[in-house]
């Protein structure tokens, strides 16, 4: 879809939570910022009415593989893929190949980015060096070549000391930290959720208090140090209790909490299907009820993908053998619609804000949303389309979903980043 520099959305329902904004109204887009429509005159008018124009979706949680593994993603199908799931925006996981730990890494996915990148990518910097957990990685370095955040996702800090180092030098740089909690002793060799299934089916469990107990300590480094600590792919309720009680004391922790631990549970191991298979792992219907309940109180407030992209052939093996990794960047939206909208859980409003404030806040952005003047990225979504999600038709290069062949109503239909639309199907 091409459209001019000037362009008016009209008609739309305008759902902004930035500035709680809920109203079927125009808004204008002129040289890749929100206007005033009024202002604009006789610009293209484009029909929106009956769907949803949001600010644009951020994804907190994405693996796009390169450098490294661009038989699973490559900036340009990872990107591609955000946006016809309707993100514009995402951050990039730093366990990639070499790893995020660099002043060059970093320049060259700020190059790739810009090259090949159709969505905009936020680098995330690894917490330590090869995030081997060992040595603190050159933060202060990293930051000038422009990281958002750090991260060691895919493994755990264990040594405390050196994680409350890292916070304490995080707070200096003013660098959100987003964790990946799990003890790994604890973890074990396990494969899937630890709990009723591991035993029907004969497979190594994954304790929940191996996420619970490194909760705990990200708790208390970040009430003792006052910085902020954002917690990844939370999956227990033990977790969610934690962080519910660590909020209304105020200490600085967020939560995100993914799809597929949303919609799915530890009984669809029995499949065999290494498409399920995922770290952390899926859980046991109280844990599912309990990040319902996180996300409607508030407790969770981001959502985010954890799109984790690996090859067929190198899933297509036994269980125990296959990577853990689910992508979601095509699928999130349909999916989350069922569990939280459609499902009455939570309002339009909210719904898009854990797409939108929540990852907004983490990353320490202000200035976003739909005002005059904001950058104009835009996700319009159809509440009503009905899609069969079809892996073979992903953007993304990876197939590894649950969710092939399954149904869903409602879905992204276009994304706009700096006003030009990089998916439509309007
Ligand atoms: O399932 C996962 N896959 N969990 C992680 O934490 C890492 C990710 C990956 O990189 O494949």
């Amino acid at each position: 879809m091409t459209v001019n520099n000037e362009y008016i959305l009209s008609g739309g329902r305008v759902v902004d939570p930035f500035q709680g904004i809920e109203a079927v109204m125009d808004l204008g887009v002129r040289d890749g910022r929100i206007a005033d429509p009024a202002a604009l005159g006789n610009a293209e008018k484009i029909d929106v009415s009956g769907l949803v124009v949001a600010p644009g979706f951020i994804d907190l949680h994405v693996h796009l593989r390169q450098p490294g593994s661009s038989a699973a993603e490559t900036i340009a199908t990872g990107t591609r893929a955000a946006a016809a799931g309707g993100f514009t925006a995402v951050v990039a996981m730093p366990n990639t190949n070499p790893p995020v730990d660099t002043v060059a890494t970093v320049e060259y996915l700020r190059y790739y980015a810009e090259k090949n990148g159709v969505v905009k990518i936020h680098p995330c910097g690894c917490m330590t060096n090869g995030f081997a957990g060992q040595e603190m990685a050159a933060l202060g370095s990293l930051k000038n070549a422009g990281i958002a955040a750090i991260s060691d996702d895919g493994r755990c800090i264990q040594n405390h000391d050196l994680m409350k180092h890292i916070v304490e030098y995080a707070k200096a740089l003013e660098l959100p930290i987003l964790d990946h909690c799990e003890d790994e002793i604890l973890k074990g060799g396990g494969v899937m959720h630890e709990g009723v299934w591991s035993v029907l089916l004969g497979m190594k469990g994954m304790s929940p208090v191996a996420e619970e107990l490194m909760v705990a300590r990200d708790i208390i480094f970040a009430r003792m140090i006052d910085w902020k600590i954002h917690l990844q792919h939370l999956s227990t309720k033990g977790s969610v209790e934690q962080v519910r009680a660590a909020r209304k004391r105020g200490i600085p922790v967020t939560a995100e909490v993914t799809p597929h631990h949303l919609a799915l549970t530890d009984e669809y191991i029995k499949k065999f299907d290494s498409d399920y298979k995922v770290n952390p792992p899926l859980r046991s219907p109280e844990d599912r009820q309990a990040l319902l309940e996180g996300l409607a109180d508030g407790t969770i407030t981001v959502i985010a993908t954890d799109h984790a992209p690996h090859t067929p052939t190198s899933k297509l093996v036994e269980f125990d053998y296959a990577p853990f990794g689910i992508i979601g960047l095509e699928t999130a939206v349909p999916v989350t619609l069922r569990e939280l909208y459609h499902s009455g859980i939570l309002s339009l409003r909210d719904f898009v804000a854990k797409f939108t404030v929540g990852p907004a806040e983490v990353l320490g952005f202000d200035n976003r949303g739909l005002k005059p003047g904001c950058e104009a990225d835009i996700t319009i979504i159809d509440l009503q389309r009905e899609v069969t999600v079809d892996a073979n038709k992903f953007r993304s290069k990876s197939r590894n979903t649950p969710f092939n062949g399954l149904t869903f109503k409602g879905k992204a239909v276009a994304t706009v980043v700096d006003g030009k639309f990089v998916f439509s199907e309007l």
